[in-house]
């Protein structure tokens, strides 16, 4: 899905890349940690198209994206859904309407927009909030709409930029349940954060940073089977 062969990146004296090379498979949760300034944030710009890089080569969904040429960008963005730490939700507008903004961007018919927005709703959690206004939710609800928006264009990967920064710890597990779901169903998911304890917790593979440099990489562990003992 994401492929970095020798990929190099300097802004100016800053090294922010150097020589990283690594693989996202399809259906993998693949997290990006390390230290403030490790260079995360510039992979995801990376796959994103929002930088080129100064060597090496970048492919997403079988493309060549540094070799992509400008028009095509959009069109490969879209197969990309992308949340952050500080949500980019619209003041202004309800969470339907928050979520509707990405069908709308992508020229979806409006009859589609309903049924869509109904099932991520649901499946993120907030089918009963969907006609409240950002200022009327918690931290961990925003990230749910963000989220939300991210899932209705039915992206291939999810990249998110360090999601649970703004939250605090139970919020946090709950979001990365969340995420742990919806990489269950099938999304390709790729994650930059500082977290360790996220990362110890879900026990997903791990590239490790550090001064742009990739200096750990873990194999992918079975995941532990989940024994819910339901109360009558
Ligand atoms: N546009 C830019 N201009 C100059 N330097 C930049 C730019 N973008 C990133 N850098 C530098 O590149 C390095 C890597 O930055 P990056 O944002 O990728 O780090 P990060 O791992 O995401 O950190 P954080 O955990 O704080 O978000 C940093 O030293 C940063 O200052
Ligand atoms: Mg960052």
């Amino acid at each position: 899905m994401v492929k970095f062969a020798h990929v190099s990146k300097s802004f100016g004296d800053i090294k922010a890349l150097e020589d990283i090379s690594f693989e996202v498979k399809k259906g993998e949760f693949v997290f990006i940690t390390g230290p403030s300034g490790a260079g995360k944030t510039t992979i995801l710009k990376l796959i994103l198209r929002e930088i080129l890089p100064d060597t090496g080569q970048i492919e997403f969904d079988g493309e060549d994206i540094v070799a992509l040429p400008e028009e095509k960008v959009p069109f490969m963005r879209q197969k990309i859904g992308v949340v952050f730490q500080d949500y980019k939700v619209l003041p202004e507008r309800t969470v339907r309407e928050n979520v509707e903004v990405a069908l709308s961007v992508l020229g979806i018919a409006q009859e589609e927009w309903e049924a869509r927005v109904n099932q991520v709703l649901k499946l993120v959690g907030l089918d009963k909030r969907s006609e409240l206004f950002p200022a009327q939710l918690s931290g961990g609800e925003l990230q749910r709409v963000s989220l939300a928006r991210a899932l209705v264009i039915n992206p291939k990967l999810i990249l998110a930029d360090e999601p649970t920064g703004n939250l605090d710890w139970d919020t946090a597990d709950a979001i990365m349940e969340l995420f742990e779901k919806i990489n269950k169903e099938g999304k390709t998911i790729l994650m930059a954060t500082h977290n360790q304890h996220v990362v110890a917790r879900l026990k997903k593979r791990v590239i490790e940073l550090k001064d742009g440099k990739l200096v750990g990489q873990t194999k992918e562990e079975k995941p532990k089977i989940k024994v819910k003992v339901e109360e009558v």
